[in-house]
């Protein structure tokens, strides 16, 4: 029992092995192998030898448990926070901040040689932050309690539902801290019932915290699954009273028995509905259920970017593909004749409009639908881009709208990514539909985790020396 005879290895589960780590995988554990077999370890990093408790062991692959590290990597760092072990909210804190930039280097190196199949191409090293720390400008976290009943707020464990209480989170903006502070002071001072999703019993689901860091604005908000919330004064006076420049309080409803958030509707509590940020020169509304990119320094290093690499001369027609809340086509607008943006989010179209108005910007259109769809319409009207803009989901773009990119023949087509992998595919996708892939620039969003977001510029074959 527990034993596997596979490759002609035979590998048990639960037992100890010592092993060396040859490979980074693509969420930053550690690759290593058993004679044959493949195994991947949560924080280990190449170059170690380590020792394991084999704890899965799947057809192709198994999965360590670290033990001991026998010798460690110069990359190895002291993680800066006491819950990083136990809690899913990073995973590469263990790692020096100028390894996990290498680390997301090759990650993008590595498929889009493997996966994309392209020669040639120039791969920019990682655009890190001069601070790798404090950088989200949204938190939400669970509240509940642990099993000697006490208040508990923090991140949940890797693949489960058990929230790690945290006194502090290092990638959060610092205000966070004091808000999740004063918010256990207000429900073990006033017996509030916190939320349990079991029975789907309780008050207080979530808490979560905004910050425009331009602003400097911070925004509170209590989720609570029901209408009411008691001692919501005593709330707000705790929170106005313990923490400077809270601009707006706000109860969100949420009574569904979902992994969803946020509930549809909010009750101000105190102060504004919104708050606003700036991105570049853009100001946009923020409410609790508006989408915004939570990290502001390197959003803009990387609109930046793609507006470097989309090479606007003033005259051009542009797409912007999957444009969420027109962040992307406001910066385009600058040097377009016109953007027009196609998202599939109803609700984020109406705010990339209300965003374009307050912003005083009269050259974008924005269209609700599936780009794969939208795009070809607005082709057979006869509108036809010089430019093309792509920021899809995780599973990259509809194969269908690269073909009718292709078609229209755009000179350039910038492609904003957050996955190497689906981006490597979509790219030799572009490559065979005659689109060269030039410059590949990875930019951290998200500093001591795997995500890397990356921006690429591709032009039309034969506008290029081949
Ligand atoms: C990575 S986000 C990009 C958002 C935006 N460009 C930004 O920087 O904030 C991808 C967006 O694509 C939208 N989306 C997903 N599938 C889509 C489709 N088939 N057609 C159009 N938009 C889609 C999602 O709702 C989401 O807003």
């Amino acid at each position: 029992m527990g034993k596997n005879n596979i490759l002609n290895c035979t590998v048990e589960k639960n037992k100890e092995y010592i092993i060396k780590i040859e490979n980074s995988g693509h969420q930053g554990e550690g690759v290593g192998k058993i004679d044959n077999f493949t195994v991947f370890v949560e924080g280990a990093l190449k170059d170690e030898t380590v020792k394991i408790k084999l704890i899965k062991i799947n057809k192709n692959y198994g999965v360590g448990k670290l033990i001991e590290v026998l010798s460690s990597s110069e990359s190895r760092t002291e993680p800066v926070c006491s819950t990083y072990k136990r809690c899913g909210g990073c995973n590469l804190q263990h790692s020096t901040y100028e390894a996990q930039l290498s680390f997301k280097t090759e990650r993008v190196r590595d498929v889009i040689k493997r996966i994309g199949k392209l020669e040639d191409v120039k791969i920019h090293n990682t655009i890190g932050m001069e601070n790798p720390y404090n950088y989200r400008n949204k938190v939400q976290l669970p509240v509940g309690k642990n099993k000697d009943g006490e208040v508990v707020v923090g991140f949940y464990a890797p693949r489960s539902h058990d929230i790690i209480n945290m006194e502090c989170c290092y990638i959060q903006d610092e205000v966070g801290d004091k808000v999740i502070k004063v918010v256990k002071e207000w429900i073990k001072k006033f017996n509030i019932e916190t939320y349990d999703e079991k029975t789907n019993s309780g008050i207080v689901r979530h808490i979560m915290i905004r910050k425009g860091f331009k602003t400097e604005e911070v925004m509170v908000v209590v989720v609570t699954n029901g209408n009411s919330i008691p001692y919501s004064e005593e709330l707000v006076s705790m929170l106005k009273d313990n923490i400077e420049g809270i601009d707006s309080i706000i109860q969100n409803i949420n009574n569904k028995q979902t992994n969803v958030i946020l509930g549809q509707k909010c009750k101000t509590l105190y102060g504004k509905d919104t708050i606003t940020d700036f991105i570049g020169e853009f100001k946009f509304n923020i409410s609790p259920l508006s989408f915004f990119q939570v990290n502001s320094i390197q959003t803009e290093v990387l609109y930046n970017k793609a507006l470097e690499y989309a090479d606007l001369q003033g005259d051009e027609i542009v797409f912007d593909a999957y444009c969420g809340t027109g962040t992307i086509s406001l910066f385009l607008s600058q040097n377009a004749k016109k953007v027009y943006g196609v998202e599939i989010i109803p609700q984020a179209i109406q705010n990339a409009i209300k965003n374009a108005e307050e912003n005083n910007v009269t050259n974008t259109e924005f269209i609700v639908g599936e780009a794969e769809n939208e795009i070809p319409k607005l082709i057979e009207k006869g509108i036809k881009a010089d430019v093309v803009v792509v920021d899809p989901p995780r599973k990259g773009c509809e194969e269908s709208l690269l073909h009718s990119i292709a078609k229209m023949s755009p000179k350039k087509i910038v492609y904003v990514s957050c996955d190497p992998a689906t981006l490597a595919r979509d790219l030799n996708i572009l490559q065979q539909l005659g689109y060269k892939t030039l410059e590949i620039q990875p930019v951290d969003m998200f500093p001591q985790t795997a995500h890397v977001e990356t921006v690429v510029k591709l032009e039309k074959a034969k506008l290029v020396n081949l």
